[in-house]
């Protein structure tokens, strides 16, 4: 489900509250008792779903086990809240899920919102709502599951450019995350699968508010000319307040022909999140300046980068990123622009919630 909206359990995400997690303005007990006479049918006892009972055969779709800590970790509490007072159909799920709005209060909603963060440890795993939106150069600091999409075009002197590249990555073990890219460059004549990029990435820290993680990413070459190179980088996440996130990233290459040929490059995104419905255009603002570790003068690139990200489904689990890139120093390009399709495979189906 959607990461990038915590507006109105903002204060109490309570990841692990009845573990000695942060401290929550909601009332849990009240949460488990709402739980019992609200919810436990369908979804049964303590969180733990009994695939047996006839009443949950009789839904048509398996509600999610909320005592599987992998699953209640990365699904923010903010979007549980939105599915419980609107119901399933309105964030993308089932409508078998029926809206609370009308049956329980506000403080209900949040005191059993927080039950359900409650119900198992999930110490260890990052929180879901540091999944935050993909910016175009920023790297992301969440092991989320997901298949992106990126084309880029860029308008330059002579014979324009376009790449494109298509991302697999998948959360390993609590806090980590695989990473597999196939890099396809077409430039005048020469069109060619570039490169293939294999890596890891781990978050190292974490809460509802912060997360910073390090990865190491090998590029290998495919028909590209060039030894490959290795590419590590630090990423964060921070929510500054319920409406504006930042996120920033660090990154070296070291080409293996010669390290000192490499390059570091700090990329930085504010991004304003508006609206906790996620399908809506959600504006933000990246800025990334390179350096090449052997610079004749020693000036750093600055680009800008005006983007919106757009969700298309109603859950937001698929969603468009739109930007283009504008040279703030000299370059031999003018232009580019980027689209970005991200599939976050683990809220379902592509074509589920449209
Ligand atoms: C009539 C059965 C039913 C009842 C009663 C019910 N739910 Fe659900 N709920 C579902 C189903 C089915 C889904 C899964 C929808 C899907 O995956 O498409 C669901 C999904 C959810 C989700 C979203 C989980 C996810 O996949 O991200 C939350 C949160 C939730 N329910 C909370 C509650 C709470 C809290 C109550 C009580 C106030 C409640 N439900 C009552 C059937 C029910």
């Amino acid at each position: 489900m959607n990461r990038i909206l915590r507006f109105v359990l903002a204060v109490c995400v309570a990841t692990g509250a009845g573990f000695g997690g942060p401290a929550c303005a909601a009332d849990i007990a009240n949460g488990a008792k709402v739980y019992t006479t609200n919810c436990v049918s369908c979804h049964g006892a303590n969180g733990r779903l009994d695939a047996d009972n006839p009443v949950v055969q009789a839904l048509g779709v398996t509600p999610a086990d909320f005592s599987d800590p992998l699953f209640n970790s990365r699904e923010p509490a903010a979007d549980w809240h939105m599915v419980i007072q609107h119901g399933g159909y309105a964030m993308g799920l089932s409508e078998m899920m029926p809206a609370q709005s009308g049956v329980l209060d506000e403080n209900e909603i949040e005191d059993v919102t927080a039950y359900l963060k409650s119900v198992v440890d999930t110490r260890g795993f990052p929180p879901g709502e540091m999944n935050l939106m993909l910016p175009i150069r920023t790297k992301k600091a969440y092991p989320e599951d997901e298949v992106v999409y990126i084309g880029r075009y860029t308008d330059q002197d002579g014979e324009n450019a376009y790449k494109q590249v298509l991302e697999f990555e998948k959360r390993i073990g609590k806090a980590g995350q695989g990473i597999l890219e196939l890099v396809h460059e077409s430039e005048g004549s020469v069109s060619e699968l570039a490169e293939v990029e294999i890596g890891y990435k781990q978050a190292l820290s974490h809460s509802t508010t912060h997360i910073l993680s390090a990865a190491a990413v090998w590029a290998i070459p495919v028909e590209a000319e060039g030894d490959g190179e290795l590419q590590t980088y630090l990423a964060y996440g921070k929510e500054l307040s319920p409406a504006w996130i930042f996120q920033s990233s660090l990154r070296l290459k070291f080409p293996f022909a010669g390290a000192s040929d490499g390059e570091a490059e700090l990329a930085a995104i504010a991004h304003y999140v508006h609206s906790p419905w996620p399908r809506r255009v959600f504006p933000a603002m990246e800025v990334v300046a390179t350096r090449p570790f052997r610079s004749a003068n020693g000036d750093l690139e600055w680009t800008a980068m005006p983007q919106v990200r757009v969700g298309l489904t109603r859950g937001g689990h698929v969603a468009l990123n739109l930007g283009v890139e504008l040279p703030l120093s000299d370059q031999s390009w003018d232009q580019r622009y980027y689209v970005t399709l991200l599939w976050d495979f683990a809220d379902g189906s592509f074509f589920q919630g449209w």
